[in-house]
């Protein structure tokens, strides 16, 4: 007799990359007037701009000054490495936004290159780059917020209403510690080591007390995320208006830091260039790759693109190119202007404006228009996420609360207060440079997918033309000889890099140089298959880049994004393969 569990085994396993085509995709996002569709308002000038208000925030006006005291002025090429890293990931977006001009981004991309399964992790994946993001650009908008308040007023926000509970419970033991131990309080708060415990010590003393619990909470970064997630559900029209006027303000103070910045530079400031080598350099990978990040959020609005296809990739590209040039000349104008180890500061931009007398009223400026960028910023990535899951709700794959369209403002309704919950509730408890890093982990993982996924489909000779398309440069023999190359100018220039990842030294040391090793082994294989498919070079490059930053982002984000995207597999098996609209009708 036939035994077919071998074969039922074999169908469920291969149920897990069931694809959607293009045309359905396209047809369901047509027909979903059952709950309304989205309003059509947006056209390539509001997309360049949604981009720059995506892009241009907490990772300029804050991350860059440690990326900067790190790597010097060399940091530029940090920049421009990234930006390159990006430009070849945008194409890939280009060209799939231009291919499938709905909702999902990412998401919908990887269900028509990967299948079902791999568009479900990325979706999970992209909840890290605009909820967690979010968080993150939250807690540095109050930072800023509160200082503003502090300096610029006679009020004085406490220091238990902007700062989370668990920062601030470490800071008063560390402190408390030290108290006891015989350190006077004003040598605490002299000391450059110990000096920044002393908000947390006081906001946990200070703290009024419920039940015995000390009741501290960042209440700034609340208010700015329950004001933009209002905004975002009133309405796409309003939303737009409001980011087109926030990216005009902050361009403009983008280009006085430039045009004024440049008269105060001193050449000397440049010498060395690279003072800590690449080393120094790498150290400011994730802050300069958070500053990048949102330029692919342009692509969750494709829905309400009025020429989407033509509109979408130029948006894409617009934007990154305009952000790349504001980016170099700001780090070549802040590293000219003072000595690159001072740079180590959360304000670089205002900080370096503040050393000058006569130029001190500048600085204010800028801590004013930060706070705009910042909120810009938040309101894309409020906008992005409950798109994707409007769409991944379409699909199935979420509850189909998540895809209601509000009758009168014509927005996703539910998911965008959702996303409000989502990005509230971390505030209450995270650290700030925990999230960036999984968010830059998260981003760069969906990059890396989304350049794949281009791959994939032009291997496949049915694959519909898109409007966009990436020129086409056969990476056969670039990049195997760039895999040689790498591998042959390591083993010359950074011989004791190379020693060191060949050593065997514990097993904890094994876990932190693993990233490294997946880089080198996937680029190798990867070689083989760009040589075997005759892949084109420019998303070829595109992964390449992103998974080698993924590699220097530490094994502990790599852990916790592990943990996440299992959290996500157990709700896919639970809830998104019995539900999905791919699943079998008896399923
Ligand atoms: N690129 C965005 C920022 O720097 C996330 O805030």
């Amino acid at each position: 007799m036939l035994n077919i569990k071998p074969l039922l085994l074999l169908h469920n396993f291969m149920s897990l990359f069931r694809k959607k085509s293009i045309e359905t995709i396209l047809k369901n996002a047509e027909t979903e007037s059952e709950h309304g569709s989205l309003a059509k308002h947006l056209g390539v000038r509001d997309l360049t701009a949604f981009g720059i208000a995506a892009i241009i925030g907490a990772g300029i006006f804050s991350t860059i000054g440690k990326a900067s005291a790190d790597g010097g002025p060399a940091v530029i090429f940090l920049f421009l490495f990234t930006a390159i890293a990006c430009s070849f990931a945008a194409f890939a977006y280009a060209e799939f936004a231009s291919l499938i001009p709905v909702s999902g981004s990412a998401y919908t991309y990887s269900y028509v290159a990967f299948g079902e399964l791999f568009a479900w992790i990325i979706g999970w994946a992209l909840i890290m780059e605009y909820a967690i993001g979010n968080v993150t650009v939250a807690i540095s908008w109050s930072d800023y917020f509160t200082s503003l308040i502090n300096n610029a007023t006679p009020y004085q926000v406490n220091e238990w209403l902007c700062l989370d509970y668990f920062t601030a419970k470490e800071n008063y033991e560390k402190v408390f510690g030290y108290l006891i131990a015989g350190v006077p309080f004003d040598e605490i708060k002299a000391n450059i080591q110990t000096s920044g415990l002393v908000e947390g010590f006081l906001a946990y003393g200070h703290a009024p007390q419920l039940f015995g619990m000390h009741i501290v909470f960042d209440l700034p970064a609340l208010i700015i995320n329950v004001l933009i997630t209002m905004l975002v559900y009133r309405g796409i029209k309003e939303s737009r208006n409001a980011s087109n006027i926030m990216v005009l303000i902050k361009i403009i103070v983008v280009l006085l830091v430039i045009f004024v910045g440049a008269f105060y530079i001193d050449t000397k400031n440049w010498n060395p260039f690279a003072p800590n080598g690449i080393g120094g350099l790498l150290k400011g990978i994730s802050a300069v790759f958070f500053a990048y990040i949102g330029f692919d959020a342009i692509s969750t609005t494709a829905e309400e693109c009025r020429n989407p296809q033509r509109d979408l990739p130029r948006g894409i590209l617009y934007s990154i190119v305009i952000c790349t040039v504001l980016y170099v000349a700001i780090a070549l104008v802040i590293t000219g202007m003072v000595n690159y180890s001072e740079l180590a500061v959360g304000d670089p931009l205002a900080f370096v404006f503040e050393k000058i007398k006569s130029l001190s009223w500048l600085s204010g400026i800028i801590a004013v228009s930060a706070v705009v960028a910042m909120a810009s910023v938040m309101l894309v990535f409020q906008l992005g996420q409950p798109r994707i899951w409007m769409s991944m709700s379409r699909d199935g794959l979420l509850p189909p609360a998540f895809s209601k369209i509000h009758p009168k403002y014509k927005t996703p309704s539910f998911s965008t207060i959702i996303t409000g919950l989502l990005v509230a509730i971390p505030i209450f408890f995270v650290d700030m440079s925990m999230v960036t890093d999984i968010c830059s982990a998260g981003t760069l993982f969906a990059f890396c997918l989304v350049c794949g996924g281009v791959l994939k489909l032009r291997m496949d000779p049915n694959a519909p033309p898109s409007k966009f398309k990436t020129p086409y440069i056969n990476s056969k023999f670039i990049v195997p000889a760039l895999f040689v190359l790498s591998i042959v100018l390591m083993c010359i220039y950074q011989k004791s890099t190379v020693d060191y990842y060949l050593k065997w030294e514990s097993l904890n040391s094994f876990f932190i140089k693993l990233p490294v090793y997946f880089f080198i082994i996937g680029f190798a294989i990867f070689s083989g298959m760009a040589f075997k498919y005759s892949f084109s070079l420019i998303p070829s490059l595109g992964l390449l880049c992103c998974f080698y930053m993924l590699s220097q982002l530490g094994y502990k984000n790599w852990i916790y994004f592990g943990i996440w995207l299992i959290i996500g597999l157990v709700i896919y098996f639970l809830y998104g393969r019995k539900h999905s609209k791919l699943a079998p009708k008896n399923n």
